[in-house]
Protein backbone atom coordinates (compact mmCIF):
# COMPACT_ATOMS: atom_id res chain seq x y z
CA UNK A 1 0.00 0.00 0.00
CA UNK A 2 1.57 3.36 -1.11
CA UNK A 3 1.71 6.11 1.58
CA UNK A 4 -1.16 8.42 0.75
CA UNK A 5 -0.12 12.15 1.31
CA UNK A 6 -1.86 14.02 3.81
CA UNK A 7 -2.80 17.70 4.88
CA UNK A 8 -3.79 18.50 8.39
CA UNK A 9 -5.97 21.23 9.36
CA UNK A 10 -7.06 21.54 12.92
CA UNK A 11 -8.37 23.79 15.67
CA UNK A 12 -6.15 21.66 17.77
CA UNK A 13 -8.52 20.72 20.50
CA UNK A 14 -8.37 17.60 22.69
CA UNK A 15 -9.44 15.07 19.67
CA UNK A 16 -7.94 16.78 17.37
CA UNK A 17 -4.57 16.22 19.45
CA UNK A 18 -5.61 12.63 19.10
CA UNK A 19 -6.27 12.53 15.96
CA UNK A 20 -2.79 13.90 15.22
CA UNK A 21 -1.08 11.15 17.62
CA UNK A 22 -3.23 8.87 15.34
CA UNK A 23 -1.65 10.69 12.06
CA UNK A 24 1.45 10.88 13.05
CA UNK A 25 1.05 6.89 13.95
CA UNK A 26 -0.13 5.89 10.41
CA UNK A 27 2.50 8.05 8.84
CA UNK A 28 5.62 5.53 11.32
CA UNK A 29 3.74 2.49 9.77
CA UNK A 30 3.92 3.88 6.19
CA UNK A 31 0.42 3.96 5.83
CA UNK A 32 0.25 7.81 5.02
CA UNK A 33 2.88 10.96 5.04
CA UNK A 34 1.82 14.26 6.43
CA UNK A 35 3.04 16.94 4.25
CA UNK A 36 1.89 19.62 6.61
CA UNK A 37 -0.23 20.88 8.75
CA UNK A 38 -2.26 24.15 10.09
CA UNK A 39 -3.91 25.87 12.21
CA UNK A 40 -7.27 27.50 12.49
CA UNK A 41 -9.65 29.12 14.77
CA UNK A 42 -12.27 27.06 16.15
CA UNK A 43 -12.45 25.10 19.76
CA UNK A 44 -10.11 27.98 20.81
CA UNK A 45 -8.14 30.78 19.34
CA UNK A 46 -5.97 30.51 16.64
CA UNK A 47 -2.84 31.36 18.42
CA UNK A 48 -3.53 28.98 20.93
CA UNK A 49 -4.30 26.07 18.49
CA UNK A 50 -1.12 26.60 16.24
CA UNK A 51 1.07 26.27 19.02
CA UNK A 52 -0.94 23.04 20.66
CA UNK A 53 -0.26 21.81 17.46
CA UNK A 54 3.37 22.23 17.29
CA UNK A 55 3.53 20.93 20.62
CA UNK A 56 1.44 17.42 20.09
CA UNK A 57 3.71 17.00 16.99
CA UNK A 58 6.39 17.43 19.48
CA UNK A 59 5.14 15.06 21.98
CA UNK A 60 5.29 12.05 19.30
CA UNK A 61 8.49 13.20 18.27
CA UNK A 62 7.59 14.74 14.76
CA UNK A 63 8.66 18.00 15.39
CA UNK A 64 9.99 18.39 12.14
CA UNK A 65 6.34 18.21 10.38
CA UNK A 66 5.97 22.08 9.97
CA UNK A 67 3.00 23.53 11.74
CA UNK A 68 1.56 26.98 9.43
CA UNK A 69 -0.35 29.35 11.33
CA UNK A 70 -4.15 30.04 9.34
CA UNK A 71 -6.91 32.38 10.41
CA UNK A 72 -7.77 33.57 13.39
CA UNK A 73 -11.52 34.44 12.46
CA UNK A 74 -13.89 32.97 10.19
CA UNK A 75 -14.74 34.68 7.01
CA UNK A 76 -17.45 36.36 7.69
CA UNK A 77 -18.98 35.58 11.28
CA UNK A 78 -17.97 36.78 14.13
CA UNK A 79 -15.73 34.02 16.16
CA UNK A 80 -17.38 31.67 18.34
CA UNK A 81 -15.02 28.91 20.34
CA UNK A 82 -15.83 26.12 22.50
CA UNK A 83 -13.38 26.69 25.57
CA UNK A 84 -16.23 25.02 27.71
CA UNK A 85 -15.37 21.65 26.77
CA UNK A 86 -11.25 22.00 25.44
CA UNK A 87 -10.55 24.19 28.10
CA UNK A 88 -9.06 27.78 27.95
CA UNK A 89 -5.76 26.23 26.21
CA UNK A 90 -7.48 24.09 24.20
CA UNK A 91 -5.86 20.84 25.73
CA UNK A 92 -8.12 20.83 28.72
CA UNK A 93 -5.44 21.92 30.79
CA UNK A 94 -3.45 19.59 29.91
CA UNK A 95 0.37 20.97 30.24
CA UNK A 96 2.60 19.24 27.49
CA UNK A 97 6.66 20.23 26.77
CA UNK A 98 7.10 23.04 24.16
CA UNK A 99 8.37 22.48 21.01
CA UNK A 100 11.28 23.90 19.72
CA UNK A 101 10.34 23.92 15.96
CA UNK A 102 11.37 27.44 14.42
CA UNK A 103 7.67 29.17 13.73
CA UNK A 104 6.67 29.24 10.15
CA UNK A 105 5.57 32.45 9.12
CA UNK A 106 3.80 31.43 5.65
CA UNK A 107 0.28 31.19 5.74
CA UNK A 108 -2.17 28.05 6.12
CA UNK A 109 -3.47 28.46 2.73
CA UNK A 110 -0.63 29.45 0.94
CA UNK A 111 1.30 26.40 2.40
CA UNK A 112 -1.39 23.78 2.39
CA UNK A 113 -1.72 25.16 -1.69
CA UNK A 114 1.88 24.98 -2.48
CA UNK A 115 2.02 21.32 -1.04
CA UNK A 116 -0.98 20.36 -2.61
CA UNK A 117 1.07 21.61 -6.43
CA UNK A 118 4.21 19.66 -5.12
CA UNK A 119 2.12 16.24 -4.75
CA UNK A 120 0.60 16.77 -8.26
CA UNK A 121 -2.97 16.23 -7.82
CA UNK A 122 -2.36 13.08 -5.09
CA UNK A 123 -2.71 15.01 -1.95
CA UNK A 124 -5.85 14.54 0.14
CA UNK A 125 -6.95 17.18 3.03
CA UNK A 126 -7.86 16.55 6.18
CA UNK A 127 -10.46 18.80 8.01
CA UNK A 128 -10.68 18.56 11.83
CA UNK A 129 -11.93 21.99 12.73
CA UNK A 130 -13.64 25.14 10.76
CA UNK A 131 -13.09 24.67 7.00
CA UNK A 132 -11.93 28.75 7.45
CA UNK A 133 -8.09 28.01 5.90
CA UNK A 134 -9.05 25.49 2.82
CA UNK A 135 -11.65 27.35 2.21
CA UNK A 136 -9.51 30.76 2.01
CA UNK A 137 -7.10 29.02 -0.17
CA UNK A 138 -9.83 27.98 -2.61
CA UNK A 139 -10.72 31.66 -3.02
CA UNK A 140 -7.13 32.83 -3.43
CA UNK A 141 -6.34 29.83 -5.52
CA UNK A 142 -9.11 29.04 -8.27
CA UNK A 143 -7.11 26.28 -9.52
CA UNK A 144 -6.36 24.48 -6.12
CA UNK A 145 -9.34 21.78 -7.16
CA UNK A 146 -6.71 20.56 -9.79
CA UNK A 147 -4.11 19.34 -6.91
CA UNK A 148 -6.73 17.80 -4.87
CA UNK A 149 -7.29 14.26 -4.67
CA UNK A 150 -10.21 14.46 -2.01
CA UNK A 151 -11.06 16.65 1.43
CA UNK A 152 -12.10 14.54 4.46
CA UNK A 153 -13.80 16.63 7.24
CA UNK A 154 -14.85 16.12 10.46
CA UNK A 155 -17.97 18.36 10.69
CA UNK A 156 -21.52 18.57 9.93
CA UNK A 157 -24.76 15.75 10.83
CA UNK A 158 -27.16 14.49 8.32
CA UNK A 159 -29.33 14.48 11.28
CA UNK A 160 -29.08 16.65 14.54
CA UNK A 161 -26.00 19.01 15.59
CA UNK A 162 -23.73 19.68 18.53
CA UNK A 163 -23.95 23.41 18.85
CA UNK A 164 -27.33 24.02 17.67
CA UNK A 165 -29.84 21.16 17.30
CA UNK A 166 -29.45 21.77 13.32
CA UNK A 167 -26.13 22.12 13.29
CA UNK A 168 -22.91 20.60 14.44
CA UNK A 169 -19.91 22.76 15.75
CA UNK A 170 -16.80 22.97 12.94
CA UNK A 171 -20.22 23.95 10.31
CA UNK A 172 -21.72 26.36 12.26
CA UNK A 173 -18.50 28.33 13.60
CA UNK A 174 -17.78 28.89 9.47
CA UNK A 175 -20.94 28.12 7.56
CA UNK A 176 -19.34 30.08 4.53
CA UNK A 177 -16.23 28.33 4.76
CA UNK A 178 -18.02 24.75 4.77
CA UNK A 179 -20.10 26.34 1.80
CA UNK A 180 -16.71 26.56 -0.50
CA UNK A 181 -15.89 23.30 0.00
CA UNK A 182 -18.93 21.40 -0.31
CA UNK A 183 -19.18 23.70 -3.73
CA UNK A 184 -15.38 23.33 -4.83
CA UNK A 185 -15.90 20.22 -7.25
CA UNK A 186 -13.82 18.35 -5.16
CA UNK A 187 -14.74 14.94 -3.40
CA UNK A 188 -15.58 15.43 0.05
CA UNK A 189 -16.05 12.50 2.87
CA UNK A 190 -18.28 13.97 5.35
CA UNK A 191 -17.64 12.09 8.77
CA UNK A 192 -21.05 14.05 11.09
CA UNK A 193 -21.97 13.38 13.92
CA UNK A 194 -23.93 10.65 12.14
CA UNK A 195 -20.66 8.49 12.77
CA UNK A 196 -18.83 10.01 15.00
CA UNK A 197 -21.10 9.98 18.00
CA UNK A 198 -20.76 6.43 17.22
CA UNK A 199 -17.47 6.56 17.35
CA UNK A 200 -16.87 6.38 21.11
CA UNK A 201 -14.47 4.71 23.88
CA UNK A 202 -15.93 2.06 26.33
CA UNK A 203 -14.85 2.82 30.62
CA UNK A 204 -12.72 -0.78 30.09
CA UNK A 205 -11.05 0.68 27.21
CA UNK A 206 -10.48 4.64 28.39
CA UNK A 207 -9.22 2.25 31.80
CA UNK A 208 -6.54 0.35 29.24
CA UNK A 209 -5.68 4.22 27.82
CA UNK A 210 -5.50 5.52 31.22
CA UNK A 211 -3.57 2.17 32.61
CA UNK A 212 -0.49 3.17 30.83
CA UNK A 213 2.45 5.92 31.02
CA UNK A 214 3.03 6.59 27.54
CA UNK A 215 2.83 9.93 26.26
CA UNK A 216 0.03 9.60 24.52
CA UNK A 217 -2.11 7.60 26.83
CA UNK A 218 -1.16 10.57 29.28
CA UNK A 219 -1.98 13.32 27.31
CA UNK A 220 -5.51 11.68 26.50
CA UNK A 221 -5.69 10.93 30.93
CA UNK A 222 -5.23 14.64 31.22
CA UNK A 223 -6.86 16.33 28.51
CA UNK A 224 -10.04 14.61 28.09
CA UNK A 225 -11.56 15.12 31.65
CA UNK A 226 -13.84 17.76 30.97
CA UNK A 227 -15.05 16.50 27.86
CA UNK A 228 -16.14 13.21 29.53
CA UNK A 229 -18.27 14.73 32.34
CA UNK A 230 -20.07 16.47 29.80
CA UNK A 231 -20.64 13.25 27.53
CA UNK A 232 -21.58 11.75 30.94
CA UNK A 233 -24.20 14.10 32.20
CA UNK A 234 -25.66 13.94 28.45
CA UNK A 235 -25.89 9.76 29.10
CA UNK A 236 -24.30 10.26 25.56
CA UNK A 237 -21.58 7.97 26.58
CA UNK A 238 -17.84 8.29 27.49
CA UNK A 239 -15.73 9.72 25.26
CA UNK A 240 -16.38 9.98 21.07
CA UNK A 241 -13.02 10.82 18.83
CA UNK A 242 -14.60 12.91 16.63
CA UNK A 243 -11.57 13.96 14.67
CA UNK A 244 -9.66 10.63 14.66
CA UNK A 245 -12.78 9.56 12.35
CA UNK A 246 -11.33 11.39 8.96
CA UNK A 247 -7.54 10.44 9.76
CA UNK A 248 -8.70 6.27 9.95
CA UNK A 249 -10.85 6.68 7.02
CA UNK A 250 -8.25 8.21 5.12
CA UNK A 251 -6.02 5.09 5.11
CA UNK A 252 -8.85 2.04 6.27
CA UNK A 253 -12.30 3.43 4.61
CA UNK A 254 -13.08 -0.39 4.92
CA UNK A 255 -14.06 0.61 8.51
CA UNK A 256 -17.00 3.05 8.07
CA UNK A 257 -19.95 2.42 6.28
CA UNK A 258 -22.42 5.35 4.82
CA UNK A 259 -24.16 6.66 1.29
CA UNK A 260 -22.98 9.12 -1.17
CA UNK A 261 -25.18 12.25 -1.72
CA UNK A 262 -25.25 15.73 -2.52
CA UNK A 263 -24.27 17.79 0.49
CA UNK A 264 -24.88 21.99 0.79
CA UNK A 265 -24.65 24.23 3.78
CA UNK A 266 -27.01 26.23 5.17
CA UNK A 267 -25.81 29.76 5.32
CA UNK A 268 -28.15 32.33 6.24
CA UNK A 269 -30.79 30.68 8.60
CA UNK A 270 -31.11 31.86 12.39
CA UNK A 271 -32.30 28.72 13.36
CA UNK A 272 -30.46 26.44 11.01
CA UNK A 273 -27.40 28.03 10.30
CA UNK A 274 -24.27 25.58 9.72
CA UNK A 275 -27.04 22.84 8.76
CA UNK A 276 -24.88 20.24 6.10
CA UNK A 277 -28.40 19.67 4.56
CA UNK A 278 -28.36 16.58 2.32
CA UNK A 279 -30.59 14.73 -0.05
CA UNK A 280 -29.51 11.44 0.99
CA UNK A 281 -33.12 10.28 2.03
CA UNK A 282 -35.21 12.85 -0.05
CA UNK A 283 -37.22 12.69 -3.40
CA UNK A 284 -35.52 15.86 -4.72
CA UNK A 285 -32.20 15.96 -5.10
CA UNK A 286 -29.33 18.33 -5.43
CA UNK A 287 -28.36 16.62 -8.79
CA UNK A 288 -24.83 16.30 -7.83
CA UNK A 289 -23.65 13.74 -5.51
CA UNK A 290 -20.15 15.72 -4.18
CA UNK A 291 -20.04 13.67 -0.56
CA UNK A 292 -19.76 10.37 0.73
CA UNK A 293 -21.45 10.71 3.69
CA UNK A 294 -20.41 8.38 6.58
CA UNK A 295 -22.90 7.08 8.71
CA UNK A 296 -21.75 4.29 10.49
CA UNK A 297 -18.30 2.75 11.55
CA UNK A 298 -16.72 -0.91 13.10
CA UNK A 299 -16.60 0.48 16.54
CA UNK A 300 -14.10 -2.11 17.76
CA UNK A 301 -11.97 -1.45 15.16
CA UNK A 302 -11.67 2.19 15.39
CA UNK A 303 -11.28 1.92 19.12
CA UNK A 304 -8.33 -0.89 19.17
CA UNK A 305 -6.55 1.78 16.54
CA UNK A 306 -6.58 4.67 18.70
CA UNK A 307 -5.50 2.64 21.32
CA UNK A 308 -2.76 1.38 19.72
CA UNK A 309 -1.76 4.46 18.24
CA UNK A 310 -1.51 6.08 21.67
CA UNK A 311 0.14 3.04 23.75
CA UNK A 312 2.75 3.91 20.75
CA UNK A 313 3.18 7.51 21.22
O1 LIG B 1 -18.24 18.75 16.66
C1 LIG B 1 -17.00 18.18 16.97
C2 LIG B 1 -15.91 18.99 16.35
O2 LIG B 1 -15.87 20.26 16.96
C3 LIG B 1 -14.51 18.37 16.59
O3 LIG B 1 -13.68 18.71 15.51
C4 LIG B 1 -14.04 19.07 17.84
O4 LIG B 1 -12.61 19.17 17.87
C5 LIG B 1 -14.63 20.44 17.64
O5 LIG B 1 -13.76 21.17 16.82
CA1 LIG C 1 -11.54 19.80 15.87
Amino acid sequence: MSRIPVWIDTDTGVDDAIALLTAVYLDRLGQMEIKGVSSVCGNVEQEKTFVNARNVLYLAGREDIRVYPGADRPLTVPLETAAYIHGENGLGGAKIPISPASFETEKAWDAMYRAARECEGNMELILLGPETNAATAFIKYPDFKQYLKRILIMGGADVGGNRTPSAEFNIYVDPHAAQVIFKSGVPVVMCGLDVTMKAGLTLEEIEKIESSESRGCRLFRESTGTARKIYEKNGAGHYFVHDACPVLFAVCPEMFMGEQAGVFVETRGRITRGKTVSDRDTDVKFGVKNTFVVLDLHREQFAFRIIEALENT
